[in-house]
């Protein structure tokens, strides 16, 4: 089967062509709709009209279909996902009516959420057609459900290392993710990964709800232990079919979804477009109807929230026109339904950076109940949720979008000692959890591996054997999470044991069960109730506050600039013998330096010291038999000028200017300052062979010799790599002018 477009061999081809077919994003599946099959995102021709019609408060018919035809999930909608007092006024105003009122920044998030109660599927979906990407980005600002963002954190290794587990569960909690959700490769070690994650998730400056995604028996069982907080991967399909081939209904979902919520488990539900179409199941359906069908049954069921955005389907709705919208189009229905929304990201979208980054932007700048539902923080090859949409290789990069936008996407850059510190802190205690509790010893070893990993490649193997007997032991024994309190507490660990407690408490009080609940240090919950979204256009809404401001902007890698091109001057300083003097000497070659050239600053844009560019400069000039004369200009910082004030006292006429960052210019003195003989404007790309050239170019000007252009090499990145410098050094050199005084015989001894 041919998956790929066969680009085939043509007998003109364009070598361009050829360069762009083998770029990333030519390595993703693109395929036209086919609605039949369910293969198209906003429309199929087998959507049904919006409809519907209460009798005596009952939904009695349900986009075209009459109750005696409702399958599972229309029934299941009817009666549980739509207010039917709601119904009749919001199912009349005309559906572009309202796609403005989404955007329109005078009309609040509760007037929207409220009609959105009365609508059914089909005209869910025909109002966020009318919306272009801009615009449910707008409508997406005001309607998601609290106003801070957040973000997700995927936590797994090949290995299921526990000593890697917990330490890049510290990391990520000190990285600012406030949830963490873990799986395994082999299901029975899914007890010690979510007691990994839990002691990673409590070290540190960090606070973080955790879930690990296993089988749903073993999942509730898990939570009630106490091992996990949250649970995510309730999956919902949009058909009856789809449902029944995963051996549920939207009851039975709805009980399990009870009987975490009783237990104090924060629940949120999966679901997500493509889904459908994936099992053979769509009936021709859209991709955006059946998951407006899917989002109603998740809020007929009793969720607080969904994960959505096609999840691990993504690449099949990206395969389609329109398919990265339609995913923002299910992000923005979520919240319309006032669901918390976790809005994917979480699964690889393309081969292509660009793609990647671009589907991003949808979600990070509206922000997100939580951005990524799944940032993967390990390297790619230790993600057994199949790769995220960006991976632990890609933090620094999404740090510096949040600080190049001033967009809060949940995360904040740290210090190598911090990172260092927690990973050790949560190893060490994972090591001591499993001393105290009787399980396969974690050695001193495996901890040192762990603090500084990049994958579990560099972890020891451990025996797995053993682990997993453990595990099963663990689980019969009913271990729960107050042994593990217990065993912290015991083994010098108390701070971690009364965070994991305290998370616990938060069971008993539920205020974590809120509809976009985040846990943050304290622990203190934030959610829709105590902060909602109140986004009402310019200057309201989430506003990063100076602290968090600071936060975003302190990553690691920015340097003071004040610091720049103060460092110890290397190499000696150049001598000055008093004012310099117009010379009448036709073989005189002034090499005319900046202000800063040998004092302030000691070296050039690209490190070569000043003592040598000046003899390099020196050379040139004497090999063509002409006398250079070194003369140190204080009234400009200008290249061009500097370069003219030495023509003007060249015995010959012609100069060498060069600036200490190392610009350099051949002048003659009858030339306009701002014309010249040779500009070398890109001091990066100069060696000290070109400045021998220069010189000596400079002597066969005032020869009247004919001159071949110095060679330099190009470098399309200089100007992007250097221009802090540039403007530093250019900065430094201007501070030195002295406009009162005058040139300056200058020399090395
Ligand atoms: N619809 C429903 N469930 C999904 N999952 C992933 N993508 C979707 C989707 N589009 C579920 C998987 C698994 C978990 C990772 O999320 O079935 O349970
Ligand atoms: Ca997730």
């Amino acid at each position: 089967m041919r998956l790929h477009y066969n680009w085939g061999v043509r007998e003109a081809e364009s070598k361009r062509s050829r360069a762009r077919r083998a770029r990333p994003v030519n390595r993703d599946s693109f395929i036209q709709e086919w609605p039949e099959a369910g293969l198209a995102v906003f429309h199929s021709p087998a959507d049904p009209k919006p409809s519907i019609r209460v009798e005596n408060g009952r939904v009695v018919e349900l986009d075209g279909r009459p109750e005696s035809e409702f399958d599972l999930l229309d029934r299941f909608i009817a009666r549980h996902a739509i207010d039917a007092e709601v119904a009749p006024e919001a199912m009349a105003l005309k559906s572009r009516a309202l796609a403005r009122m989404m955007v329109d920044i005078c009309i609040p998030r509760e007037l929207v959420v409220h009609i959105a109660s009365g609508l059914t599927p089909a005209r869910l979906v025909e109002v966020v057609s009318h919306l272009n990407v801009l615009e449910m980005m707008m409508a997406l600002a005001k309607l998601r459900a609290r106003r801070t963002p957040s973000n997700q954190a995927h936590v797994t290794n090949r290995k299921e290392h526990p000593a890697l587990l917990a330490a890049d569960a510290a990391e990520a909690v000190e990285r600012g993710f406030s949830e963490l959700e873990t799986t395994v490769g082999i299901s029975r070690y899914a007890p010690f990964n979510a007691l990994a994650i839990l002691i990673g998730s409590q070290t540190g400056r960090g606070t973080a709800l955790t879930q690990c995604a296993v089988e749903e028996s073993l999942g509730l069982r898990l939570a009630w232990l106490g091992l996990t907080s949250y649970a995510e991967t309730l999956s919902v399909y949009g058909t009856e079919l789809a449902f029944r081939d995963g051996d549920d209904s939207p009851w039975s979902k709805a009980f399990l979804a009870s009987a975490y919520a009783s237990r104090g488990i924060k629940v949120r539900f999966t679901s997500g477009s493509g889904s459908e179409a994936l099992m053979g199941h769509s009936e021709g359906k859209s991709m955006l109807y059946l998951e407006a069908r899917c989002l109603m049954a998740i809020k007929g069921a009793g969720s607080q929230g969904v994960q959505n955005g096609s999840i691990s389907c993504i690449a099949l709705p990206e395969s389609l026109p329109g398919g990265v919208r339609g995913v923002l189009a299910e992000n923005l229905l979520a919240a319309m339904l006032d669901l918390e929304l976790a809005s994917g990201n979480d699964a690889m979208a393309s081969h292509s950076e660009i793609r990647k980054s671009a589907k991003l932007m949808l979600q990070f700048l509206p922000g997100a109940d939580y951005v990524f539902s799944g940032y993967s923080v390990m390297p790619r090859e230790d993600n057994l949720f199949g790769g995220g949409n960006f991976d632990g290789e890609d933090l620094d990069d999404y740090n510096v979008l949040q600080r190049d936008m001033q967009a809060d996407g949940g995360l904040r850059p740290i210090t190598e000692e911090e990172l260092l510190g927690v990973r050790r802190r949560a190893a060490e205690a994972v090591q001591a959890v499993f001393a105290e509790l009787d399980l396969p010893p974690i050695t001193d070893e495996e901890v040192e591996a762990a603090v500084t990993a990049r994958a579990s490649g560099d972890m020891p193997d451990r025996d797995v054997v053993a682990d997993l007997a453990a595990a099963d032991r663990f689980l019969k024994e009913r271990r729960n999470v107050l042994d593990v309190i217990r065993a912290l507490a015991r083994r010098g660990f108390r701070d971690i044991a009364e965070k994991i407690l305290a998370v616990q408490k938060l069971r008993i009080s539920g205020d974590h069960l809120q509809t976009a609940a985040m846990v943050l240090p304290g622990p203190r919950v934030v959610s829709a109730v105590n902060d909602p979204n109140d986004y009402r256009g310019p200057g309201t809404g989430y506003q990063l506050c100076p602290a968090r401001e600071a936060e975003i902007n302190a990553i690691p890698q920015a340097l003071d600039p004040r610091t720049i091109g103060t460092g110890a001057a290397a190499g000696p300083a150049l001598q000055e013998y008093g004012p310099a003097r117009a010379s009448s000497d036709p073989n005189d070659i002034v090499i005319a330096v900046g202000p800063a050239f040998g004092s302030a600053l000691r070296e050039t844009i690209l490190g070569l010291p000043h003592d040598e560019v000046a003899r390099a400069l020196i050379q040139g000039v004497a090999e063509e038999g002409l006398r250079p004369r070194l003369v140190k200009i204080y009234s400009t910082s200008d290249c061009g000028f500097i370069g003219h004030a030495g023509a003007r006292l060249s015995g010959s006429g012609v100069a060498v200017g060069i600036q200490s960052k190392g610009t350099a210019v051949i002048h003659r003195k009858d030339l306009p300052p701002l014309d010249n003989l040779e500009l070398f404007p890109q001091a990066p790309n100069l060696t000290l062979e070109s400045y021998r050239v220069i010189g000596r170019n400079a002597a066969k000007y005032a020869k009247g010799e004919p001159v071949l252009p110095v060679p330099v090499t190009i470098d399309n990145m200089a100007r992007l790599k250097y221009i802090v410098k540039t403007t530093i050094l250019h900065l430094r050199e201007t501070e030195q002018v002295d406009p009162d005084k005058g040139p300056q015989e200058a020399g090395y001894e």
